[in-house]
């Protein structure tokens, strides 16, 4: 382990966070002390919250086309640099299996570990879907870092260890050439297990098919009179199989359908919430039911279980709100209690070096 001998000025951390999207995990690095410079993405529906939200520029480009020179710009000349960035996870969800082998976002990974080849920063991180890990893909990114001396540590995670209100197993891998970095245990952290009802539990009541007069996204969706019935007739934590036979769907009447049961549920108050995906907020797309009112839950509590503070803004006040768009933003970010471990370990491993110890001092766990 090297002992850090510069300048403490040059202990600032700037970051550039590749497939920003509306900026979950630059804002939770932010929190943690990292100055994020730059975020890219290649949805322009990213610009407005990221930009609107953190004190970061944005670039509407495709990874595939980015040089190491636009890195450097942002980067600035002192400081110790972060290459951050989460490819698109469905490449590597549960549900693409098929898609993985020819989705053309399977060689984004690769990119990115072109981008930490030819612009060499001194921090990298990555988080994605748990099984990433089993793919050739990671091998390679990992094989690559290593080569490029960077030391390598990745593990899966379970967000409610570290209070996030949500059940999310996420894959987070940490690289400096500095010396041997790990993300901090929950136990450091010292944050406890939340429940929807510590998140969510003092919001606005709404209908569904209603907005609230004084936030736009807490919004729920309209339900057909089918799924009014199918709600009211759903428990806490329950599924469509305890409905009446009249309610089922014929799709789940079929054999196959009956290994779904994880749609059309509702959240428990004191439970975290199941993951939040990109269409939480239709009550058929998961157990998305609110625990107690007749409706999916709202973009807004959406957005509250994925650890964006109440007043995170997603649309310019003058467009209207399409919900596949904003649930999309909110459903694919970092879990910003996640982000913001990610950039506390890595204020801790510069904090370590800096006293000639390190963050690795503790016990790693999984190490590639
Ligand atoms: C998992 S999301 C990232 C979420 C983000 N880190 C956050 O915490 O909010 C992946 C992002 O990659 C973006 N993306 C997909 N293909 C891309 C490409 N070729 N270049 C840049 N961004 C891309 C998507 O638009 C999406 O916003």
């Amino acid at each position: 382990m090297q002992a850090w001998k510069g300048n403490p000025r040059k202990r600032r951390i700037r970051a550039v966070d590749l497939f920003c999207g509306a900026g979950g995990l630059t804002y939770g690095l932010a929190k943690a002390g990292v100055d994020v410079k730059l975020g890219v993405d290649i949805d322009p529906a990213c610009e407005f919250p990221y930009t609107a939200n953190n004190g970061a520029l944005f670039l509407l480009k495709s990874v595939e086309d980015l040089q190491a020179r636009d890195l450097q710009k942002a980067f600035g000349r002192s400081g110790l640099r972060l290459l951050a960035g989460c490819p698109p996870c469905q490449t590597f969800s549960t549900y693409n299996q098929k898609a993985a082998s020819t989705d053309k976002r399977w060689w984004l990974l690769r990119h990115f570990s072109r981008l930490v080849q030819e612009a060499a920063p001194d921090l990298v991180t990555t988080e994605n879907v748990r099984r990433l890990q089993d793919q050739d893909v990671f091998n390679e990114f990992v094989a690559t870092l290593k080569a490029s001396q960077y030391h390598v540590t990745y593990d899966v995670v379970n967000c409610e260890d570290y209070g996030v209100p949500q059940h999310r197993h996420r894959l987070v891998l940490l690289a400096s050439k500095l010396g041997p970095i790990r993300l901090l245990a929950p136990s450091e952290i010292g944050r406890s297990r939340r429940t929807v009802k510590e998140a969510i539990g003092d919001m606005p009541s709404l209908e569904a098919g209603s907005v609230d007069s004084a936030d736009p996204l807490h919004q729920a969706s309209t339900l057909s009179p089918t799924n009014r019935l199918r709600i009211a007739a759903s428990r806490p934590g329950g599924t469509w199989r305890d409905w009446e036979e009249n309610l089922i769907a014929d799709c789940h009447k079929r054999t196959t359908g009956k290994t779904y049961p994880s749609v059309y549920g509702r959240m428990c108050w004191e439970e975290p919430a199941p993951t939040i995906t990109t269409e939480f907020f239709a009550f058929g797309s998961g157990r998305f039911g609110h625990p107690q009112q007749q409706r999916a839950i709202s973009l807004r509590e959406g957005a509250i279980l994925q650890g964006f503070p109440e007043g995170y803004k997603f649309s310019p006040p003058e467009e209207p709100i399409y919900k596949k768009k904003v649930g999309r933003l909110i459903g694919n970010a970092v879990p910003v209690g996640l982000s913001e471990v990610i950039g506390l370990s890595i204020m801790s491993h510069i904090a370590g070096l800096r006293m000639g110890k390190g963050n690795a001092d503790a016990g790693e766990r999984s190490c590639g």
